[in-house]
């Protein structure tokens, strides 16, 4: 058993206190994942073990970055059939049931990522002891893959620790500390890294009773108590996900209330409840799609370039808050702007964010140290990357960029957040024009994943290669696309907006249309979306977006704007707002909703989608998937638009747009691009 770590995804070693000691060391990979060859290795050693039978056994990963990040995503994909899922999971159920079963004190030790599968290892041992630090993460977030528990997990801990925490855990998926998870009772000790090991030891040789629920946490799951807090639960999850489109959380919800206080039963129950989800379209597109942000992460990952120090122009909505997220992901940042005045906003909208997400003071404070003000623009000269994010006009940017490159370091990259502006027009004022690239942040820069990396034939592919670098180091998934008007989210995002202001005009009452649009799963309706991003705005990309493809503004949009019915900033748009949030008035009695209002928002965005495919705005379909979901929200369990697209068939959408355009004339014209869709969508989106 005392084998050479060097080749092996598992060893164990034991000690001269005869106790084994089980390493998960994933062989060729920084982290440990629970693949299916990983379950079988893992349950031969648990046979060994059990013969040879040492004093106890601690679970331990030699990755630097975690524990187990759960199974092996990959694998679900390959699932043909319920049956072929139910027997893998019933059989990573059996593996943690031999764990489970050892005769002698177990225990998981943690540290980093101990995710899905990993937490369900570890709660199949007597004891768990947690590294206490803010990158030690437990959680169970199948729910985000459309599925739930299945190895054990949610009959083991819904037994640990009562049914509150352990179905909040499960229904949302967060992922909590060390200190946060002995404190709802499934760590049992959380100690600084130094003491890991002894306090592991110390487990096994003077084992106590393991953990056991409450009074109180066990009556969670007492039959009469459990018609109340399901419903409770169930309420809980309606208002962030419907069970039309998210069953799982619902299965789970149920499963648990029928069999919560028999954990034998629940297992099954478990296992049945996954294979059948895990099948099902709404957990193989949010395995797509999770898949498709492993992809954008790769290209974050494609060179080792580390950047050091950021230098932001214009500490505006923008800069501000680009200036802000590279310093909470540790770079040292400058902030220019004309005036310290105009800097001071952004600095304070930054430690609201690093409150927000550091939670401790002396986090919070190197964050700020991070973070300088910097109105003369001392960093131009040192930073490794300058981010240009002032007023969307190309003359001013120009002449920026011509005081700016003398003074920067020759290998520095120059960066623009131009939102509509090809590079073309931007880079003539430059001495060396190929070092300019987009990267285009989206609103709010905390919230959205997605960086648009924009480039064109004249840029310096090193330059690109390290843009996508500094977007990975940043956190962000970086979608490489064309320096063409909208680049790919606004550009697509723009007709279906459009397209609503165009309803709204008509007299379908606001809430309605956007109504439409959540029920089919975007996050935000499309009027209360341009409300958010500003009228203005809107205004402003459609004009620009207008020049280069036929696309018709709407009176309406311009009235408004000039009625300084701005959006949420200006407290009317195409609602009121009180508070922030838009007032949504009820429908005119006996309205009658009308079936076009969904099919005119999506059909202008997916025939806008086939002519970015058409014209390679980006490299693949799957990029555009990804860039749309990560970009917009695009409903995530749907796949992505092309992916939809395939599913529902591209010859019925294209017989529908054929219609709306003999409705409603030419902005429904199918682009040349739908002829090679059906062909395309054929042989399969999905790689
Ligand atoms: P903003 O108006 O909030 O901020 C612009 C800032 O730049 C102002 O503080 C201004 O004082 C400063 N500035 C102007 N000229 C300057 C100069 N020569 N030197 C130093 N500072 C200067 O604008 P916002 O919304 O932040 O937009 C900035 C850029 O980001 C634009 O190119 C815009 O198209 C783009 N963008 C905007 C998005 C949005 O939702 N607002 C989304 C994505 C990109």
């Amino acid at each position: 058993m005392n084998r050479d770590a060097g080749h092996h995804d598992i060893y164990t070693e034991v000690d001269q206190d005869n106790v084994a000691w089980l390493h998960f060391a994933k062989h060729g990979s920084s982290t440990n994942v629970l693949s299916a060859s990983v379950l079988e290795d893992f349950y031969k050693e648990l046979l060994d073990l059990a013969e040879r039978a040492p004093r106890g056994l601690v679970i331990l990963s030699d990755k630097s970055n975690g524990f187990i990040a759960g199974a092996d995503v990959r694998e679900f994909t390959r699932l043909e059939n319920r049956d072929q899922a139910l027997e893998a999971i019933q059989r990573g159920q059996e593996v943690f049931d031999r764990l489970a079963a050892l005769p002698f004190p177990t225990v998981a030790l943690i540290h980093g990522f101990c995710l899905g599968g990993g937490l369900e290892l570890a709660l199949a041992c007597r004891y768990r002891v947690s590294r206490d630090d803010p990158s030690t993460r437990l959680g169970l977030p199948e729910v985000k893959l459309g599925i739930h528990p299945g190895f054990g997990g949610s009959a083991r801990l819904t037994h640990l620790v009562g049914a509150v925490h352990a179905m909040d855990l499960m229904l949302s998926g967060r992922t909590v500390d060390g200190r946060t998870a002995a404190r709802m009772g499934f760590v049992d000790h959380v100690v600084p890294e130094r003491h890991l090991k002894t306090a592991a030891r110390a487990l096994i040789l003077q084992p106590g009773s393991a953990h056991r629920a409450s009074k109180l946490q066990t009556m969670s799951n007492h039959a009469w108590v459990r018609p109340g807090l399901a419903r409770l639960f169930e309420h809980r999850v309606a208002r962030k996900a419907s069970r039309d489109h998210y069953p799982a959380p619902y299965a789970l919800i149920e499963l648990w209330q029928q069999h919560a206080d028999q954990q034998r039963s629940m297992m099954h129950a478990e296992a049945e409840s996954v294979a059948k989800l895990i099948v099902g379209p709404t957990a193989q597109n949010l395995i797509r799609v999770f898949l498709l942000q492993e992809q954008l992460k790769a290209l974050g990952r494609g060179s080792d370039y580390k950047a050091r120090h950021v230098h932001v122009v214009g500490a505006g909505l923008m800069g501000g808050d680009i200036a802000a997220w590279c310093a909470l992901r540790g770079l040292r940042v400058t902030l220019q702007d004309q005036s310290a005045e105009r800097i001071a906003p952004a600095i304070k909208r930054a430690s609201q964010l690093f409150s927000r997400r550091l939670k401790r003071p002396r986090p919070i404070q190197e964050a700020m140290d991070r973070l300088a003000p910097d109105p003369k623009g001392v960093g131009i000269g040192t930073a490794d990357v300058v981010i240009e994010a002032i007023f969307e006009d190309a003359e001013a940017k120009r002449s920026l960029y011509a005081m700016l490159e003398p003074r920067m370091r020759d290998d520095a990259i120059l960066a623009t957040n131009t939102s509509s502006i090809p590079l073309a027009e931007l880079r003539t004022a430059l001495r060396t024009p190929s070092r300019l690239v987009g990267l285009h942040f989206f609103n709010p820069v905390a919230k959205m994943q997605l960086v648009e990396i924009v480039r064109d034939e004249n840029t310096d592919p090193d330059v690109v290669a390290r843009a996508l670098a500094f977007t990975g180091l940043i956190d962000r998934l970086p979608l490489p696309v064309s320096s063409t008007p909208g680049f790919l989210v606004n550009r697509i995002l723009l007709p279906y907006l459009l397209e609503a202001v165009e309803l709204e005009s008509e007299g379908v009452p606001s809430p309605e249309i956007d109504r439409q649009a959540l029920q089919f799963g975007m996050p935000l309706g499309p009027l209360e979306l341009a409300d958010t991003v500003g009228l203005d705005i809107c205004l402003h990309v459609a004009e620009i977006l207008g020049r280069h493809f036929a696309v018709a503004v709407p009176q309406r949009l311009r009235a408004l704007v000039a009625q300084g019915r701005l959006g949420r900033k200006s407290g009317r748009g195409f609602y009121r707002y009180r508070k922030g949030e838009p007032v949504k008035t009820s429908l005119p009695k006996g309205y009658h909703s009308n079936p076009d209002i969904l099919d005119r928002l999506l059909l202008r965005m997916l025939n806008e989608t086939v002519a970015c495919l058409r014209e390679n705005v980006v490299g693949s379909a799957d990029h555009l998937d990804a860039g749309m979901v990560y970009g917009t929200g695009f409903a995530p369990f749907r796949g992505g638009p092309l992916h939809y697209i395939e599913t529902t068939g591209a010859d019925v959408i294209l017989q529908r747009l054929h219609e709306l355009e003999q409705q409603f004339g030419e902005r429904f014209r199918p682009d040349p691009g739908w002829e090679s869709v059906s062909g395309f969508t054929n042989s399969g989106i999905r790689k």
